[in-house]
């Protein structure tokens, strides 16, 4: 007999229902005697003992439903060890519903804080098993996570529907992507959509660069011009503050987001007519793309593999176009970011995309 506890936590993505589905099929497929429950809205239903039995019909038709079916939430790793509102400690609370359901393991589907708390609970002596999730793709130790090529597609959809109004208006237009500490989302969906300036976290952008391509393009006879903007780009200047510096200035921020900003900064110096369009959690919406479906149901049913084979304090990702198991203490806590020296940043370059630098 296996008891298997589920959660999917932090911001949600497309495709995570198909990866618990992965996970479900393989394991009920087996044959072995199995009891899975399912903790609702993430750490929260661990926390506090929120959860319910799950059986095969709660996996059927839903490999093309977006959102979790368990629900999610954000459980901070700083507060993690933080008494909540009424003293409870919150991991020997955690460890205690594991205990108490006599599970085998806990099968964890997040991104990067997810990855930090299930690892933190394998160091505390339980079974753990995790599927990354994350449209922005910045997870440690595998190539890919899923949710992000669903939200590719999505952002490419609004820069090619921008595209056609823009040009008609021979407007600027900027679209803001998901990802405030990693671009691969906006250098993705900015190729992909065939904007002219691409704005990362990890490439800090000069102003004066970017309107120098702008005029560029005005010269030479486009009227019109792209910019794919993650919501954590940052300028050169900004670059330089040290946190505290940079906390400090955002506290006086007059605008939404960066890319409100870079569009003042344009106009202002330009006078050209500038737009901003902000698909925001469009990106983690709707059904996930054939290319998630078929990811996460890989992953979901290899981790039911190792569940069954008793092989546990794993992430099972993505390497080289292999599925991998990557030990937990490998992942938690480390950013895979966009390299400025990529080749795909050279080779975006190359296709005379400016990037600000
Ligand atoms: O981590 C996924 C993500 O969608 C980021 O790209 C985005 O910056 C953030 O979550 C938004 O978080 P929330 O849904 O809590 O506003």
């Amino acid at each position: 007999m296996k008891r298997i506890g589920m959660l999917t936590s932090g911001g949600d993505c497309q495709a995570l229902n198909a990866a618990m589905r992965g996970v479900a099929k393989c394991i009920f497929h087996s044959g072995e005697d199995v009891e899975m429950y399912g903790f609702l809205e993430g750490y929260k239903g661990l926390i506090y003992g929120n959860f319910r039995m799950l059986t095969p019909a709660d996996f059927s038709g839903v490999l093309t439903k977006g959102g979790t079916f368990l629900g999610s939430s954000r459980t901070p790793f700083k507060q993690i060890r933080e008494p909540d509102e009424n003293g409870l400690d919150k991991v020997e609370a955690m460890k205690q519903n594991y205990y108490k359901l006599r599970l085998d393991c806990l099968v964890i589907l997040g991104g990067n804080g997810t990855h930090k708390t299930a690892n933190l609970l394998r160091t505390e002596g339980l079974n753990v098993v995790t599927l990354p999730k994350t449209i922005d793709n910045d997870l440690w130790g595998t190539d890919m996570t899923f949710g992000f090529q669903s939200a590719v597609n999505i952002a490419t959809d609004a820069i090619d529907c921008i595209h056609t109004t823009a040009a008609s208006h021979g407007r600027v237009f900027i679209v803001e992507v998901m990802g405030h500490k990693v671009g691969y989302l906006t250098l993705n969906a900015g190729i992909a959509g065939g904007a002219d300036i691409i704005l990362i976290p990890e490439i800090p952008y000069d102003i004066k660069k970017v309107i120098d391509k702008i005029e560029e393009r005005n010269k030479n006879g486009s009227k019109f011009t792209i910019l794919a903007v993650a919501e954590g780009a940052i300028s050169k200047a900004d670059a330089k503050l040290s946190k505290k510096e940079y906390k400090e200035k955002m506290k006086n921020y007059k605008y939404p987001s960066v890319s409100y900003e870079i569009a003042a900064k344009i106009q202002e110096k330009t006078g050209y007519d500038v737009r901003v369009t902000v698909p925001g959690h469009t990106q983690r919406g709707g059904s996930p793309c054939p290319y998630d479906r078929v990811f996460a149901s890989r992953l979901g049913s290899e981790a039911g593999k190792l569940i069954l084979k008793g092989e546990y304090g794993f992430m099972v990702g993505y390497k080289n176009r292999e599925i991998v198991k990557v030990p937990l203490e490998e992942v938690a806590g480390k950013l895979k970011m966009v390299s400025p020296d990529a080749s795909i940043v050279k080779e975006a370059k190359l296709l005379g995309i400016s990037f600000g630098d």
